[in-house]
């Protein structure tokens, strides 16, 4: 979200700026195990972001104290690469953003992995973003569901996820950077598409319930190509 005096057109002519409709996702695509070491792992493309999943375990929960004796503990670490965007720049550890993603895309996970199966162990959950450009969040808990599905760790569901927002009077779905940042609201929503369970809702700017409504229905229907897609790729890896 931004504004400021130079805020540009979201919206011209019934198209934004990418000449997309208002519920129309950005192309994505799906590869899953391309990392020899990794317990599963996925890379995807979304628009113009790219994104590298790798999950490792279960192992045994390290340092010692930190094991659960009822269920396995997951770890998750969402980071930027340096050279992802013309704003990130190399500075060393993690910033309070990737902070804050590692943890909510850590509790999406908790909600699906079936923890109670390995008492004592850890499962590590790393998403890379090697290019970005808005929507990197909902880019990594999707390519990271596709990782860990394909890890063979069981999960109820395999979650997915995505923005919806709002650029002047629309509704729009999975926004890019330039809406983000200009957008009068943005909504990344993660669901387990089984029951449409919503795993993680976050909001900058506001929404009516109405909108928010519309917003989440909008989501709830691109969740049925995201889902087919992370199918496929799991079906092209193991057919
Ligand atoms: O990526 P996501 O939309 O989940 O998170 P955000 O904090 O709303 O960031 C929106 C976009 O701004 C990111 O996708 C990046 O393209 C860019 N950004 C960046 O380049 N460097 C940062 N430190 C933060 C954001």
């Amino acid at each position: 979200m931004g504004g400021g005096k130079n805020k540009p057109e979201l919206i011209v002519g019934g198209k934004r700026t990418d000449g997309r409709a208002m519920d129309e996702l950005r192309p994505i695509k799906i590869q899953v195990g391309i990392l020899k070491n990794a317990e599963g792992s996925a890379y995807l493309e979304w628009g113009n972001n790219k994104v590298l999943a790798a999950v490792y375990g279960p192992k045994e929960a390290q340092p010692k104290h930190i094991a659960n004796p009822d269920r396995a503990i997951i770890k998750c670490r969402y980071q930027m690469a340096p050279f992802s965007s013309l704003e990130e720049h190399s500075r060393s550890g993690p910033n309070r953003r990737a902070i804050e993603i590692s943890k909510v895309t850590k509790e999406v996970f908790e909600n699906v992995i079936m923890l109670d199966n390995f008492p004592g162990s850890e499962i590590d959950i790393f998403v890379e973003v090697l290019q970005s450009d808005g929507g990197t969040r909902a880019a990594g808990i999707t390519a990271a569901a596709v990782a860990v599905a394909s890890s063979g760790i069981p999960m109820r569901d395999i979650p997915y996820a995505v923005s919806a927002g709002k650029a002047g009077e629309e509704i729009i779905l999975d926004l890019n950077k330039i809406e983000d940042n200009y957008s009068e609201a943005d909504m990344p929503i993660a669901v387990a598409p089984r029951n449409n369970d919503i795993l993680l809702l976050q909001m900058d700017g506001s929404l009516t319930s109405e909108q928010i409504r519309k917003a989440t229905d909008m989501v709830i229907k691109a969740g049925e190509t995201i889902t087919k897609l992370q199918r496929e790729a799991l079906e092209a890896r193991y057919s």
